[in-house]
């Protein structure tokens, strides 16, 4: 194998990796890895932290502050169970001694030990992962801070990367700010369209480099709510091989799949079923829509070195994410165990579930010839294409449907119904009358009143 032309140094003992069983070498992530990342150093005091580990140790070396200062002596939790339709008993869940110890104190930046055992089992459990395939697992301050701190360790000015479209609108603002070159693969209601990316890919110009990655959100996208189906999720795979691109897979709705057929798996899984080689797909999994979003907790999987190079940034950025959310988490799973857990996510799946089944009946009651939509099957959100009225459109442009934000502007904030336009989830902000609707919080009086009053602003 030929020598990286750089190397990278980590905290002793959540490095390099000695098996090279499964993933690709070494090298090709390092090579992929931007100059940001390759120049970052090790923070030098986080650098030492596994040593205090050490039988006999005594450590004189972190700014740790004493915890007999503290003011927490011990916390009590009470938790539903997990399915408080069939069992509504509550359980009280305490944190003292050394797990208190453990939560308020600095700690890895990897993660909690525990916590970090827990998931990486849970990816076993639910992505048919092994062990020793030279993947792992990192817990950062949401998906979000694990996203942000990936696209800073991959994307370079100039590169060409491939974004699902419409996207999460949160992840514009992170990869508009590298200045790479953003190309939008379109989707529908079967998810990403693999079609449009293999032509692209086909007649790729010569002098232009490939794309690195490709960053998709497979269930319940926000904000299209679709689905990536099975077919074109192999097709995608097929493609990552074909080209050498990453896939960024940003899941946070995994839990939250409700449609009528079994649930696809995800790329994590199926690479290792179709590809013959694995170690192209970096997962993004999150606490915020199935424990709690304001903990701020969330785990990327995938090859080490790329997690290596996460938490190097998180090293000298955010430290770690939050020991006392990470506890409060931890306490939950080891009382669940990871078939509680489960439990506890199908009936997520099932209330989100019930919530589209309520929310298409007023769409039908109310939107019906005023605009088009599809029934997610996953996650909380219609992406709705708003017929709209005469006033919205341009005369200048040609069979112009509108423009959902001055609809929102004009029309719907003043007649007191929120939704997100359509355009904040294009990197080029195009003009589109398609809005974006969470119907998470409503109960059936505000599903009802709210699209009345959509249905008639739109009717005006
Ligand atoms: C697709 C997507 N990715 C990431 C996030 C951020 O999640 P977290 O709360 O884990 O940071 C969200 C939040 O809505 C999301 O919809």
């Amino acid at each position: 194998m030929t020598k990286p032309d750089f190397e990278l140094t980590l905290e002793p003992g959540t490095n390099e990796r000695q098996t090279t069983r499964a993933l690709l070498p070494d090298a090709v992530y390092r090579n992929m890895l931007s100059r940001l990342s390759k120049s970052r150093k090790p923070a030098p005091i986080r650098h030492l932290f596994p040593y205090e580990n050490e039988p006999g140790m005594i450590s004189m070396l972190a700014g740790k502050p004493n915890a007999s200062v503290f003011p927490f002596v011990s916390l009590t939790m009470k938790v539903r169970s997990s399915n408080p339709r069939i069992d509504d008993s509550l359980t009280d869940l305490s944190l003292d001694g050394q797990d208190l110890a453990v939560a308020l104190q600095y700690g890895a930046t990897s993660g909690n030990p525990e916590l970090v055992k827990w998931l990486t089992d849970l990816t076993c459990h639910l992505h048919g992962s092994q062990l020793d395939e030279g993947w792992r697992v990192t817990i950062g301050s949401g998906s979000q801070d694990l996203l942000y701190k990936t696209f800073a360790a991959l994307v370079e000015f100039g590169d060409v990367i491939f974004l699902e479209s419409p996207t999460y609108p949160g992840v514009l603002p992170i990869v508009q700010a590298l200045g790479c070159n953003i190309i939008e693969i379109p989707s529908d209601a079967d998810g990403i369209d693999p079609a449009s990316m293999a032509s692209l890919l086909i007649n790729w110009p010569k002098d232009k480099p490939y794309p690195k990655l490709l960053y998709t959100i497979p269930f319940g996208s926000n904000p299209s709510g679709s689905t990536t189906t099975l077919s074109r999720r192999l097709e995608v795979l097929r493609l990552a091989r074909a080209y050498n691109f990453l896939i960024l897979e940003d899941d946070p709705y995994y839990h939250l799949y409700y449609g009528d057929i079994p649930q696809p798996p995800s790329y994590f899984a199926l690479e290792r079923k179709v590809n013959g080689e694995l170690g192209r797909v970096l997962r993004f999994d999150s606490f915020s829509k199935i424990v709690a979003g304001g903990l701020r907790l969330g785990w990327a999987t995938g090859p080490e070195v790329l997690v290596n190079a996460i938490d190097l940034h998180g090293s000298s950025s955010n430290l770690q994410a939050s020991g006392m959310s990470q506890m409060l988490v931890l306490r939950l799973l080891r009382h669940w165990g990871i078939e509680g857990f489960l439990a506890h996510t199908a009936m997520c799946a099932q209330f989100y579930r019930e919530k589209r089944d309520l929310f298409e009946q007023y769409l039908q009651k109310h939107l019906k010839g005023v605009a088009e939509w599809s029934p997610p099957n996953a996650s909380m959100f219609y992406w709705i294409k708003l017929r709209l009225p005469a006033s919205m459109k341009a005369e200048n442009i040609e069979n112009d449907e509108g423009d959902s934000l001055l609809f929102l502007t004009e029309k719907a904030i003043p007649g007191g119904v929120l939704v997100l336009p359509g355009e904040c989830a294009y990197a080029d902000g195009r003009r589109i009358c398609n809005v974006r609707v969470s119907f998470s919080l409503l109960d059936e009086g505000s599903m009802d009143e709210g699209l009345r009053r959509l249905g008639s602003l739109l009717r005006e």
